[in-house]
């Protein structure tokens, strides 16, 4: 059984496990009480039902007082039921004569009882002096059967023998019928053990051991596995932060293309529209108007490349600083959406390293994003707070909020993405969200 073992109560013997079936022989009746009165002692400390079962030799009194000597509460616990002795006859007797049917169904019964009485199991002795030879034969079939009976139940059972009342033989027997014996005689204990029982003992402390051993080669090869993966999941981190680095750099190379040599291109050609429409526009009508609409369509032209350059990497971010170029990005925002803010931040002069500043200015865009997108929301808040050596940002909306614990990886890489970014600079990300409140998207980066 996988239960953990029981105390037995018996110097020498140590733990025993539930199905326990043993034996003791005894000479003298302190002999006995040496052996009996600890293993109750043992049962009762333990949460077990404690049966004893006593012969002719010994009154329910005189047991009682022996008892008393080592438990002085002994008749609490008899009164409450969690010891109960009781005399052979009223036990094993059925009119006289032993009858192993209803003594094997009567254990059963009475261990039902003890789990129902809110008991861990249940311990018994039984003390055999009152066997005669009449009953010898039915007994000892009775206590082989009774290993393979008991085995799987909570019940340690212990027989008690007068060696006076056996020969040799029956001493063999007995002791066959038992996985141990156990005899104190003057104080001395002698542990025997049957073959097989110790050969099963043996195997099994061999199979516990190399059980053990694999336990302990699979938690080295498992902690092992899981230094590579911490180790791989770091490396992934750095490799995904450098590729953002790059698409940043890159991003802002571009945009600069854009804007500075298009939009050179684009004035430069604007002044020669110009410079035309002074030259030809007053002697012609049509020409004068194919000039207007051609300077119109640069003016188009020059508003989108600005547009792609500010959306690739907001110039803005660059030259004027994050809250300029958030304020403009909200402004931009309002007017393609319609969604109003407010805006608040506490200091005037933020000036953050770069990566800060592009991690910040990403995660506000893809929350606009999102709020355009997902939400419904009629209002946002943004707040930007710089302390001395940190900074937060808030982003928050009044739409109808989502549940952020069933989010599917695989399909949320916005917010992977701001979970990530974050993670890098070692900051901390969340995000509060409720179909009533809306959705607040923190952040907070350290600056070093
Ligand atoms: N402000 C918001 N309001 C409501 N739902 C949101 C908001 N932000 C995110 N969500 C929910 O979280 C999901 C994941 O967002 P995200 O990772 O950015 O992926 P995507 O925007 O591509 O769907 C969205 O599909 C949406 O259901
Ligand atoms: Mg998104």
């Amino acid at each position: 059984m996988s239960e953990k073992l029981r105390q037995s109560g018996i110097e020498g013997l140590g733990d025993i496990a539930w199905g326990s079936h043993f034996c003791q022989f005894y000479e003298t009746k302190q002999d006995m009480h040496e052996l009996l009165v600890p293993f109750m002692k043992a049962g009762l400390e333990n949460n077990e039902f404690c049966l004893w079962v006593i012969a002719e030799s010994i009154t329910k009194d005189e047991c009682i007082s022996v008892l008393q000597q080592q438990i002085p509460n002994i008749e609490l616990h008899l009164q409450r039921g969690h010891m109960e002795i009781l005399k052979h006859d009223e036990w094993y007797l059925d009119k006289g004569r032993f009858n192993s049917a209803k003594v094997i169904k009567a254990w059963g019964t009475k261990l039902e009882q003890a789990l129902t009485n809110g008991f861990d199991g249940m311990r018994v002795n039984g003390n055999e002096a009152w066997l005669e030879l009449k009953d010898w034969k039915d007994f000892m079939d009775y206590e082989k059967r009774l290993n393979a009976i008991i085995s799987d139940w909570k019940i340690i059972v212990l027989c008690t023998y007068k060696l006076a009342n056996v020969d040799a033989t029956v001493i063999l027997d007995v002791a066959h019928a038992h996985e141990c014996a156990i005899t104190n005689r003057k104080g001395q204990l002698i542990i025997l053990e049957v073959p097989e029982i110790k050969q099963l003992k043996a195997r099994l402390k061999k199979m516990n051991e190399e059980l053990a051993q694999k336990v302990a080669e699979r938690t080295g090869e498992l902690s092992e596995a899981n230094a590579e993966l911490t180790k791989m999941t770091n490396d992934l981190r750095k490799l995904s932060n450098h590729l953002q680095d790059i698409r940043e750099q890159e991003r802002k190379h571009i945009a600069r293309e854009i804007h500075d040599e298009l939009g050179q291109l684009l004035m430069a050609m604007k002044f020669d529209v110009a410079w035309l429409h002074k030259k030809l526009a007053a002697t012609d009508e049509a020409i004068f108007e194919k000039l207007k609409a051609l300077d119109e369509q640069l003016d188009d032209l020059i508003r989108s490349i600005r547009k792609i350059s500010a959306d690739l990497r907001p110039s803005l971010l660059d030259d004027i600083g994050l809250e300029a170029a958030m304020e403009w990005h909200l402004n931009e925002f309002k007017k393609r959406t319609g969604i109003d803010y407010s805006f608040e931040e506490t200091n005037h002069d933020l000036k953050l390293p770069d990566p800060v500043k592009t991690v910040l200015f990403r995660i506000f865009q893809e929350s606009l994003t999102n709020i355009a997108r997902h939400s419904n929301a009629k209002h946002i808040q943004v707040h930007l707070a710089r302390a001395k050596d940190a900074i937060s940002m808030t982003v928050k909306d009044n739409g109808k909020g989502f549940n952020p614990q069933v989010l599917n990886t695989s399909n949320s890489l916005g917010i992977l993405g701001m979970k990530e970014r974050v993670a890098e600079l070692n900051g901390r990300f969340t995000i509060s969200s409720s179909p009533k409140s809306g959705t607040c998207i923190s952040t907070w980066l350290p600056l070093k």
